[in-house]
């Protein structure tokens, strides 16, 4: 018999500047057992150019992936391999970083809101330092599962009744899924016992286990126990969120900014090869 994940604890997204003064809502940047290999997600949500338009210019990142997600408006990319582009409204770009890479992102003025995700996933130390590659994703190549009528999932990696998501082949085997629901439905989802997983809600409001029967809402984060499968509840209310699980890695982590490794010493290590010019080990 399948155990249902009951939750081990939900927060609130909290309003973080980050970049060169993008207004943006954390809903975590911490090491947490339960959250083992994802690091951080941020969600951007404005509809005023001016918390946005600062943008990430250029800066480095190793030791990790970063996934973006844009829900509504766009980022121009550019970065160290000579790869630019924009995400689009749909997109999902996975950047795995691995030994290094710097680049620069900077949303573009939008008429209407401006709706987007940023999660970082960790790399296990034997992965750190692999090549850098990308995976830029559009929005017609990422599938659309109907459960019943009343459940939509965009699979962006991971399996829903046989469909595969676009990215695979990634280190820590995550799955990453947009779920919308209607009213009164049930959503239930086996995620495998090995992986933590967690959902941060972008719209409305739903009971994400029946074994904690609280309505959790807008900007929540609900960080799930173990277990073999989630069960997710609305009632008069319809609901969107991000469904995402991965196996963790259980490593020592060093974070310094935007490179995480194993030891304080990596750190300093791949913060004085960014000052003297010899951080890019990966030339496309
Ligand atoms: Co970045």
């Amino acid at each position: 018999m399948s155990q249902v994940r009951d939750i081990h604890h939900v927060q609130k997204s909290r309003v973080t500047m980050e970049g060169a003064g993008v207004r943006l809502k954390r809903a975590f940047g911490v090491v947490h057992n339960k959250l083992d290999p994802f690091l951080l997600l941020d969600a951007f949500g404005s509809d005023n150019p001016d918390d946005y338009l600062a943008g990430f210019p250029w800066h480095p990142h190793r030791g990790i992936e970063t996934i973006t997600y844009m829900l509504h408006g766009s980022v121009k990319h550019e970065d160290s391999l000579g790869n630019a582009g924009v995400i689009e409204s749909g997109d999902v770009q996975w950047m795995t970083a691995g030994s290094g890479i710097v680049h620069q992102e900077m949303p573009e003025r939008s008429k209407g809101l401006m709706i987007g995700f940023q999660l970082w996933a960790n790399l296990p130390s034997s992965h750190k330092m692999m090549d850098p590659r990308y995976r830029d994703v559009k929005k017609k190549d990422i599938p659309i599962v109907n459960i019943n009528k009343n459940v939509e999932v965009k699979i962006i990696c991971g399996e829903v009744d046989g469909i595969k998501g676009p990215v695979q082949d990634i280190i820590t085997d995550p799955e990453y899924l947009d779920v919308t629901m209607k009213p009164n439905s049930t959503f239930k989802h086996l995620i495998a016992r090995e992986k933590n997983a967690f959902a941060y809600v972008y719209d409305g409001e739903g009971m994400f286990s029946p074994q904690t029967p609280k309505i959790f809402s807008k900007d929540d984060l609900i960080v799930f126990e173990t277990g073999d499968a989630v069960e997710i509840l609305t009632s008069e209310s319809s609901l969107s969120f991000l469904l995402i699980s991965g196996k963790p890695i259980e490593e020592p982590v060093a974070w310094g900014g935007s490179i995480v490794m194993n030891t304080d010493e990596e750190i300093r290590t791949a913060f004085a090869e960014y000052r003297n010019g010899t951080f890019l080990k990966f030339e496309k």
